[in-house]
Formats: C-alpha cells, structure tokens, sequence
C-alpha cells in the first residue's frame, strides 16, 4: 500500500490571465489531500472518498473509459490516463482523504489527480519527473474539466510558491514566505462556469479583455522581484490593482468586496480575491494577522488559517 499526499492551493497573482497564457503567482496551503492505493489481484477497481461520499464505488479495469460520477472522475481519469501511457493494467484499490472542504477553492480536484498519479507510478515502479507527472495530469484533469490552465496541478506537485505559464510553459520557484489571511465567503464558486463566463466576455469584447490580460501579466511579472524580496508593501500594491482587474472583468462579487474592503480599512497590504472568483475565498497580506481576522470576520467572512509555500507532492 502507498500513500501519497499533494496540498491545496491559493492565486496570489494572474487568476483567468493564466487560462490565456499569462503567468499567474500560485503559492501551496497546508491542507492536503491524500490518496492511498494498492493492487488487487482481481480486475476490479474500488475506489472510497469518505469526503464526497463515495463508498466501495466498484467497476471492472474494462469500465474505465465509461463515464463515471463527478465525485471519482477525477480518479478514474488520472488510472485510465496512467494505464493507457505505460501500457500497463491491475485492479487497484484506491481511496482519498481530504483535510480541507472541497467547496474553499483549495483546488481538490488537481490535488486528487496528482496522488493518483504519483502513488500508481510509485505501486508500478515507473519513474516520473516531476515535468512527467505534471504532463499526464494535466491531461487527466483536461480529459474530466476541458478548461484550465494546469497552475493548480504544478502547485500540488512543485510546492512553494511557483511561478507558472499557461500549461507549464514555465514553472519557476520564488521565495516562500507570504504572510496571508484568508477569508471565505460561505459561497461555493464553480470555477468552470466562471472560465466560460470569462470567455464569453472574450469572444464579445476580445481587446478590452486582452488587455485587462496584459495588465495582469505586467502585475505578475512585477510581483516576482517583490515576492523575491519580501517586499509587502510593494505586493500589497500590486495585489490591490490586480483586485481592480479582477472586478472590471466581472468575477469579483458584493460578499468578496465586502471582505476585501473590511480588511483594507484595518491597515492590511493589499487584498483581493482568490481563485476564478464568483464566491470561495479572498486573502488579505499582513503581518497583523489577528487584526486583519477580526475585521474579516465582522463583515460575515470565515477565517481559514493557513500557511503558505509548504511541500509539494510526497510519499507518506
Ligand atoms: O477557482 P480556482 O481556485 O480553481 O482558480 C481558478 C483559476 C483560473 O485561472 C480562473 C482557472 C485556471 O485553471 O487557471
């Protein structure tokens, strides 16, 4: 039995910029996701994930190019991706454990994908670079999600807090220490929807966006001598014009506002929101933490204690 475990993410910089090749600043949270996975000497496949209520859900190795539920899509993509890649095949038993609510926008899906993965190429002794292991991982999660831009995926694998291009063009490691807060709003954003959104927007007013888009790569670009640096006051800046981009291309909402602005009046950096936007979380940078919580709180936000730039994927 192997068991392997990969962490959640948070954007810091470039969210949908990313999807059009820009770069976004991805850093990785400490609530993890794990898989443990084992062969079986039967054909059978049986996969268990408590957190979404999966039990004994079972199917034959021949059933893995059927569809099969949302909840174990994700799994069953990253074994038929591996066992078609490496020529291989066994029944496995394979189950998932979360420490954190699928509904934050940490990023379970990838997560899931990348334990998968690494724990089969781990239980059939096949070698993987870490390039290697982000590759079919992407195409795991592309194959169940058709849209994304794999920053969660290099996350989950690399750690730290990286920098990252559209489908792993580049993927550099920065400096690791980015003292955040994070405030969820209550509401579940459902990234997808919001990818199309943003593109329906695209294929309507193609240069208004492109260049909401540049201005996001230049803030990216920006923000890496800075995050290098430590330099909060100059990310907080950037972080609070990115928020601005964010909000002229419609995904930030009244609830993220409201969480942002809270934390800016108790004296934070720089805020903005997290992810595809829509709902899930915002995070605010500071090094009073506590204040900054209190204030986020009043205004109806959910603190999530985090730490940043923890390690990427590994064997437990
Ligand atoms: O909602 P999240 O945390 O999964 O972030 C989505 C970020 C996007 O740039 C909108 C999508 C992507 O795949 O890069």
């Amino acid at each position: 039995m192997i068991k392997v475990s990969a962490p959640g993410k948070l954007v810091i910089f470039g969210e949908h910029a990313v999807v059009y090749n820009r770069p976004c600043i991805v850093t990785a949270v400490n609530h993890r996701m794990s898989v443990s996975l084992d062969k079986r000497k039967d054909d059978k496949i049986v996969i268990n994930a408590p957190e979404v209520d999966v039990k004994n859900y079972t199917f034959t190795i021949n059933e893995l190019k059927k569809d099969h539920p949302r909840q174990v899509a994700f799994v069953t993509s990253a074994i038929r991706n591996f066992f078609e890649k490496y020529k291989v095949k066994s029944g496995l038993d394979v189950s998932t454990k979360s420490e954190f609510s699928s509904k934050f926008g940490f990023g379970s899906s990838s997560a899931v994908t990348v334990c998968t993965l690494k724990a089969l190429s781990e239980v059939f002794k096949i070698k993987m670079s870490n390039k290697e292991l982000f590759d079919i991982s992407y195409k795991a999660v592309l194959d169940v999600q058709k849209v994304g831009s794999g920053f969660d995926i290099a996350s989950s694998i690399y750690g730290g807090t990286i920098y990252f291009v559209t489908g792993g063009k580049a993927i550099k490691p920065l400096s690791k220490n980015i003292p955040l807060v994070i405030g969820y709003t209550g509401i579940k954003a459902d990234t997808v929807t919001l990818i199309n959104m943003v593109k329906g927007k695209m294929n309507e007013n193609k240069e208004e966006i492109e260049e909401i888009f540049d201005k996001m790569k230049e803030i990216s670009d920006k923000a890496v001598e800075f995050v290098e640096k430590e330099d909060l006051i100059a990310l907080g800046k950037l972080m609070n014009e990115n928020q601005k981009l964010l909000s002229k291309l419609g995904v930030s909402t009244k609830e993220l506002d409201n969480l942002i602005s809270a934390s800016l009046k108790a004296g934070v950096y720089g805020a903005k929101l997290s992810g595809a936007g829509g709902g899930d979380c915002m995070i605010a940078l500071t090094n009073q933490k506590e204040k900054a919580e209190k204030a986020i709180q009043k205004a109806g936000g959910i603190i999530i204690p985090v730490e940043t730039g923890v390690e990427g994927v590994r064997i437990e």
